[in-house]
């Protein structure tokens, strides 16, 4: 049995409202990666007392001081690798009297912010890029927002929590509608701490409305469950039979918002079994539960629709499956993929082409052929942790032999993958252990 890091996305959002909260929240299994120590030492830098994350997930105190409380930092903030940091932020400094200047890496400062500076912008706070249009570094003033109304044209969990928290922070009501559900954590969190937040919808629009929050936010008490897109790499490789007769992962969250590729690698054939699940106790708590994997014979399917917003981080190690699956894959309305940490549609298929996989680059998205004869050769990650672990995956399972150029950047969302991932092959020489000069 194997556990994974604590989620990427629960634990950032439990450091952002801690510090909002007025109190002690005590939390565990945060995920210690890169992008979560980013969140964190903004935190700081804002004013908010918020310890080391520790690398075993135990449990740290974090002693919110109100938003009153956060003040304009000295120095800029640097969200790192972390898309999830730097938008959030951008909405809770949105609604606060308090000016700062966001950067980030090289990946970072090339992806979109208008998705959220444009809607915080009609709400009433100001924004000046400093560099390129539509990019880190930025300088944001916030304060004197109103109730704001607004039609999202991506479904993105970034942008719905960037005017969520700005409502929060300015204390006014907002309504969001998104083309699609994104994940649902922020919503949760926001209930379990007193506000009112409503939803509802359809496959094509979904709506999200927080009315009212109290005046201080309480503080949580928080146990993260693990992240299942940092599962879904060993579920890959459990079906893939990388892992022996059966690879069991406990404790994951199975937000239903996120298990977009429970149900894709299930119609592909795949036998996941879901043990011992925990429901969420009510609408503002997580499900999680124990993932059993087996090796199976997979087949291609179509991947589009509905399902994209409920797997988007999963699609690179789906498309790595995908080469090891019999028939054709095809994954579209996936646009979204082109400005992640990496444009994810033309990384996977260049490194996959360039590997000996049958593969055709599609606008929202591609073409796998499989399986095709043993992949071999160097892939480059392009500052993209979830790049690196799908191939990763690829690269351990026998008779393929994959170089990474970049193994360390997989600290992002997963420490230790690179060891988890030898003992679970069976101590095969993993593409971390073995990196090309
Ligand atoms: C995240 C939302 C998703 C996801 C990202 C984490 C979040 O991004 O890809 O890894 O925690 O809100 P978008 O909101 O841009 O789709």
């Amino acid at each position: 049995m194997i556990t994974v890091p604590g989620d990427k996305s629960i634990s950032h959002r439990a450091l952002l409202l801690s510090a909002l909260a007025r109190g002690e929240s005590r939390l565990s299994g945060l995920l210690p990666g890169a992008d979560c120590r980013s969140t964190a030492s903004v935190l700081r830098a804002l004013g908010a007392s918020v310890p080391p994350l520790p690398p075993d997930g135990s449990e740290i105190r974090v002693t919110g001081v109100g938003p009153e409380g956060l003040r304009s930092p000295a120095e800029r903030l640097d969200c790192g690798n972390s898309g999830t940091t730097a938008r959030l932020l951008l909405g809770l400094l949105a609604g606060l009297p308090v000016e700062a200047t966001l950067t980030g890496d090289e990946s970072l400062r090339s992806r979109p912010m208008r998705r959220v500076t444009e809607p915080l912008g009609e709400m009433g706070a100001q924004f000046s890029e400093v560099g390129e249009p539509d990019r880190l570094p930025l300088i944001v003033k916030g304060g004197g927002l109103s109730s704001f109304s607004y039609r999202s044209t991506v479904a993105s969990a970034q942008v719905k929590s960037a005017l969520l928290l700005a409502g929060v922070t300015a204390r006014v009501p907002v309504e969001i509608e998104e083309p699609g559900r994104s994940r649902d954590h922020s919503e949760r969190m926001l209930r379990r701490m007193g506000c009112e937040v409503e939803e509802g919808g359809g496959p094509e629009e979904w709506r999200v409305r927080l009315t009212a929050c109290p005046s201080t936010l309480d503080p949580l008490e928080l146990h993260v469950p693990g992240d299942f897109s940092s599962a879904a790499f060993f579920l890959a490789l459990g079906l893939l039979g990388g892992a022996g007769s059966r690879l069991r992962i406990a404790n994951v969250g199975l937000n239903p918002t996120r298990t977009g590729l429970l149900d894709v690698f299930r119609e592909m054939g795949g036998r996941i079994e879901v043990e011992n699940l925990r429901e969420a106790e009510d609408p503002s708590g997580e499900p999680a539960a124990d993932l059993v994997a087996f090796p199976s014979e997979l087949h291609g399917v179509t991947v589009a629709g509905d399902v994209i917003p409920r797997l988007i981080d999963e699609i690179p190690i789906l498309g790595v499956v995908a080469a090891r699956a019999s028939g054709v894959t095809e994954v579209r309305d996936a646009e979204e993929l082109r400005v992640k940490e990496s444009d994810r549609i033309r990384v996977l298929a260049e490194n996959l082409a360039g590997l000996g996989g049958d593969v055709e680059e599609l606008p929202d998205g591609f073409r796998v052929k499989g399986p095709t004869g043993p992949l071999r050769g160097r892939i480059a990650v392009h500052h993209d942790h979830r790049i690196a672990m799908a191939f990763g995956v690829l690269g351990a399972l026998p008779g393929h032999e994959v170089v990474v150029d970049d193994p360390a950047v997989a600290d992002v969302s997963f420490p230790g993958f690179w060891t988890l991932l030898e003992a679970c092959a069976g101590g095969a020489p993993t593409p971390g252990a073995n990196q090309a000069p």
